[in-house]
């Protein structure tokens, strides 16, 4: 989810490796740390918590004279696994000090792999999942069949490992060579004159040279400073996809995108699977740091999801489904509001709070507030080791990785998937779904990231629909049941980036009021649910959409592949693909995205810095 460096050529490795996580600052981070070979059989480290700037001030006061060499690798953490700390890192070192590993992603086994190698003797340095592979390429390398073949070794523990990764490896014997493996965690090399780079993306070395190549799933490369070698996970020679980039800095830092937001929402489908990862193991749903027993879920009497802006329409959503799964009565509240109003909570209320910064002070607050009145938190959070999470008595990480872009996208679907596992979790603890139910709910929760990557194949349709409608004065936006928070997520990002008049309806309160807005040509969005969900929900929500097409409106429809009943309703129609009820929320947000930013640009604004906000509100 961060930024990886790794070079081997002729110049020193240190102010190549750092010059590159200088150009992934970017992408957000909470350490950062280098390894450089010096050729003379010696591995130098050094890693510090915080910004690059507290690396650099730590190797100049070691002096950097000690990090000389022509092979070396670094690495910005946003930290999965342990608090962003100088022991939890990156590079992870073995025992002995000869191999160190950087990595990118969630190393899914690793639970299992720390309690094999305790039992072995070693003694483990910090929380990481990551450190586990240190450990264990170091004893393949040392002994047996892979012995003495750094790329064989790495191979061999490759196979054995479950989750997304991008590893870079050094050995301090093998200094003229650094070798990388992937699996769903991105990996590019850098080709140059007597010189060869690995990293996360080409920000880290386009200034070296632009001939790249794209490495592919399960494939290892082995970079010497005079050429590259790709292989499979089995050590069969594998082809990877050369390009050459020519992008500027600026857009290579977004992925070719002219923004952070549009290279994030194409994270999404990543975003979903990286959060869902690791929590279904042998049947059963587990969260991150579950310091609530089941049993203390099964006290629960009572929800409460406090939260703010995007957080808090996820937490909506998360309503239909906890109340739905557990049968429990749960509220969802404006965390500004929730402490000024006295709500009544005890230790048998759940108190969920979603917040991707963790730090946001209304929902600081709200937690204060309900461990004050001996509630029990649970915090739903992006940010690994930050406030929130840290007062709260038990933790589920959402893994979308750093959001650059401060209107909230892939960290809002991923809260959205964390929130379902929230549910699932209660659902299971309470035993109000049978662990087969539990397990098939996680499996369709699975097949989300697809939907979200089919439904962005609609995104230049929905591009020319937000240009066509930019100069509106309004957009109304309408939804039922798990699409009305839809409805409200799609008009605050058009609020919030294109600074144009919006709301959200439930369509059912139209009657009461909102209609009298509806005018002509007026753009009004409608997120249909699914025809074989709540089939009456579709036919009320087909008659809302002749009622405001009879008085002028422009419907625009957001409707599953295949809805023909709607079809006659809608002015633009916007297929995505079917899901469940429950989980049709994460492929109907999508298009809503896209229109917004559409809109935005149309209007010239910066849609990754809007007027007036902050991508984390740290006060009240
Ligand atoms: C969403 O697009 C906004 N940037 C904003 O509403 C955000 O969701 C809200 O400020 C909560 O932030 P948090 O998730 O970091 O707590
Ligand atoms: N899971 C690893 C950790 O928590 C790597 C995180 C990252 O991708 O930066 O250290």
């Amino acid at each position: 989810m961060c930024g990886i460096v790794g070079y081997v050529g002729h110049r020193q490795a240190l102010d190549v490796v750092l010059g590159g996580l200088r150009r992934l600052e970017y992408r957000g981070y909470d350490s950062a740390g280098v390894a450089v070979l010096d050729g003379a059989g010696a591995l130098r480290v050094q890693r510090k918590a915080g910004r690059l700037a507290n690396l650099e001030a730590q190797l100049d006061a070691d002096g950097r004279q000690t990090f000389a060499g022509t092979a070396g690798m670094g690495h910005t953490r946003w930290a999965t696994h342990g608090p962003p700390v100088d022991r939890n890192s990156h590079p992870h070192r073995d025992a002995s000090n000869t191999v160190a590993v950087v990595h990118n992603g969630i190393i899914e086994n690793f639970a299992e792999l720390r309690t094999e190698l305790e039992a072995e003797g070693v003694e483990l340095a910090s929380d990481t999942d990551t450190e586990t592979t240190a450990h264990l390429i170091a004893a393949a390398y040392a002994t047996g069949e892979t012995a003495g073949d750094l790329p064989a070794s790495v191979r061999a523990v490759c196979r054995r490992l479950e989750g997304a990764f991008t590893l870079v490896v050094t050995h301090a014997g093998v200094p003229d060579q650094i070798v990388a493996a992937r699996r769903s965690s991105p990996l590019v090399i850098g080709v140059g004159d007597g010189e060869h780079f690995v990293a996360s993306d080409v920000a880290a070395f386009i200034e070296h040279t632009r001939e790249a190549v794209e490495l592919g799933q399960d494939q290892v490369v082995v970079i010497s400073r005079d050429g590259y070698e790709v292989t499979d996970f089995a050590g069969e020679p594998a082809q990877a996809k050369p390009f050459t980039v020519d992008w500027d800095l600026s857009a290579a830092e977004k992925g070719g995108h002219d923004y952070f937001m549009l290279k994030e929402i194409e994270e999404q489908p990543d975003a979903l699977a990286n959060t869902l990862r690791g929590h279904f193991h042998n049947g059963r749903i587990t969260l991150d740091e579950q310091r609530l027993a089941d049993q203390d879920l099964r006290d629960i009497d009572k929800v409460f999801v406090v939260a703010c802006g995007s957080a808090y329409h996820s937490g909506l959503v998360a309503k239909y489904a906890i109340e739905h799964w557990c049968r429990l009565p749960v509220e969802v509240e404006l965390a500004s509001e929730f402490r000024y109003r006295d709500p009544v909570l005890d230790r048998d209320t759940l108190v969920v709070a979603v917040s991707q910064s963790g730090e946001t002070m209304d929902t600081l607050e709200a937690v204060r507030h309900a461990r004050e009145q001996k509630a029990r938190v649970l915090a739903v959070c992006n940010t690994n080791g930050a406030q929130i999470p840290r007062e709260s008595d038990a933790v589920l990480y959402t893994h979308a990785g750093p959001e650059i872009g401060v209107a909230s996208t892939k960290a809002f679907l991923a809260q959205i998937a964390a929130n379902y596992l929230v549910g699932l979790a209660l659902a299971q603890a309470r035993g109000t779904k049978y662990p087969d139910e539990v397990a098939r709910e996680f499996a369709e929760l699975a097949n989300t990231p697809a939907a979200v990557q089919k439904t962005l194949a609609t995104s230049e349709q929905v591009r020319a629909l937000g240009r066509e409608i930019a100069d509106s004065k309004a957009v109304l936006f309408l939804g039922r049941h798990v699409g009305f928070p839809v409805a409200l997520e799609g008009a605050l990002k058009l609020k919030e980036l294109a600074y144009m008049h919006a709301e959200g309806f439930a369509a059912g309160e139209l009657k009461h009021g909102p209609i009298a807005l509806i005018e002509q040509d007026l753009p009004v969005v409608i997120v249909m649910p699914s025809p074989k969900g709540r089939a009456v929900l579709h036919s009320k929500l087909v008659s809302n959409i002749s009622e405001i097409q009879a008085r002028g409106a422009r419907t625009i429809v957001i409707a599953e592949e295949g809805d023909d009943a709607v079809r006659p309703y809608a002015d633009s129609l916007i297929e995505i693909p079917a899901t469940s009820t429950l989980l049709q929320p994460l492929v109907a947000t999508v298009p809503l995205q896209i229109l917004a930013a559409e809109i935005a640009r149309s209007r010239g604004y910066d849609i990754d810095k809007p007027r007036n906000l902050a991508k984390s509100v740290t006060v009240e």
